[in-house]
């Protein structure tokens, strides 16, 4: 069921509550070194703004664990904002209490306030009731637009949703779009539809291969996950990254694509080197890896079936890179499928890109613009395409 949007109410002179994902990297002095989940957020921030509310925004960064620690302030955040809005963003001293009451009362209509770190308080991730209603406190109206959290109950996220009950909570422009490309990919998608997972362990992705099996056509393996199914096939991986524990479901894996009628492709060489480092003494190997030796790329007959394996795709869905990929030449795999899908995508193709390495792979790469969306979840992204569902997100109003 599609979920009212901040364009399905009016907000004129209400005190707009918006749970946003400001949770940007910082360098070592605390400068913004991406800013995608600010500007990502700027569609529902504008609209609530143009409609004259008085609108605060609320986020987490980092995991500060329930106290204070100026290294995860929002205040680069606010920074940045204002500069992207330009418009003067106050910046209030907490999430709750007095002064932040104060604050919010004397916004006028148009006005922004960002509270400080949500996670600064305990009751935050554990949700707790008291935390919560001291923030609801603060609302008229909730939005929710931080899709990066949507796999988290905590108290911005449900129980200040849960306290205004329905007729005011709504979803913002992000979670609208998020939910559109990685909604429509799993329920509808045109084929074929091919999947191409990566990244460290089977582990990390069995229930998404698990989800994804019955929707997709193909599922391209590879990065350090793929030698566990080498593994299981019967290879020697030498020093590879091999979760020894999941071999058996490795096989199982196997086993099951055939039955579902799913293809599963498999590195067809890989670059194997002696150690993890910027242009280490590499080989591209077809065979077993000897004693010594770690994968740490996918190699280029591999990249050229990936490729051609993604050529007539008709939805992609795309989540871990296929090596090292922040360390050069093991780079090239990551690379190399990103910009295949970038092709499918020019001929047609919807692509969606899981947030964190892959995005950060495809925004190195300049390849932003050619891809169908970004998503701005890692683990929210992940858990979607397991197929969890979001009680955040239910609880939010359906559209009439
Ligand atoms: C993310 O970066 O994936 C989100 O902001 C959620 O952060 P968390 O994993 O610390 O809850």
């Amino acid at each position: 069921m599609a979920k009212k949007t901040i364009a399905d109410i009016n907000v004129k002179g209400k005190r707009v509550f918006m749970r946003v994902d400001f949770n940007v990297p910082l360098d070592d002095k605390g400068n913004i070194t991406n800013d995608r989940r600010i500007e990502m957020a700027l569609p529902s921030i504008k609209k609530a703004l143009a409609g004259g509310a008085r609108l605060i925004l609320a986020s987490h960064l980092g995991r500060p664990e329930g106290d204070r620690d100026d290294k995860y302030s929002l205040a680069p955040a606010a920074k940045r904002l204002g500069e992207l809005l330009d418009q003067e963003v106050k910046l209030a001293p907490d999430c709750i209490g007095p002064e932040v009451k104060a604050m919010v009362n004397a916004l006028k209509n148009g006005e922004v306030l960002v509270l400080e770190n949500l996670r600064f308080h305990k009751g935050e991730t554990k949700n707790m009731p008291e935390f919560a209603s001291q923030l609801a406190e603060l609302a008229d109206i909730y939005v929710n637009d931080a899709f990066g959290t949507a796999h988290r109950e905590h108290a911005s996220m449900f129980g200040v949703p849960s306290i205004l009950g329905p007729g005011k909570r709504v979803c913002g422009f992000l979670i609208e779009k998020e939910l559109k490309y990685l909604g429509d990919a799993l329920s509808d998608p045109q084929k074929p539809f091919v999947a191409v997972l990566g990244g460290k362990k089977v582990s990390d992705k069995i229930n998404v291969i698990d989800n994804l099996f019955g929707k997709v056509d193909r599922i391209l393996i590879g990065g350090g996950m793929a030698f566990t199914f080498f593994k299981a096939q019967g290879y020697e991986v030498g020093d590879s990254i091999c979760e020894e524990d999941k071999l058996e479901m490795a096989s199982n894996l196997l086993t099951t694509a055939k039955s579902k009628d799913c293809e599963i492709v498999l590195p067809v060489d890989n670059v194997i080197a002696q150690e993890i480092k910027e242009h280490a003494k590499n080989r591209v190997d077809t065979g077993n890896i000897e004693a010594g030796w770690q994968g740490l790329d996918i190699g280029p007959e591999t990249c050229k079936l990936f490729a051609d394996k993604l050529s007539d795709a008709k939805t992609i869905v795309w989540n871990g890179p296929m090596g090292v990929f922040e360390k050069e030449p093991f780079d090239a795999g990551t690379k190399a499928v990103a910009e295949a899908i970038a092709r499918a995508t020019d001929n047609g193709a919807v692509s969606i890109i899981g947030g964190g390495d892959s995005a950060a792979a495809v925004e190195t790469l300049g390849l932003e613009d050619r891809m169908s969306h970004i998503s701005t979840g890692g683990g929210a992204s992940l858990e979607f395409l397991e197929g969890k569902k979001f009680t955040c997100l239910e609880i939010l109003d359906d559209k009439e």
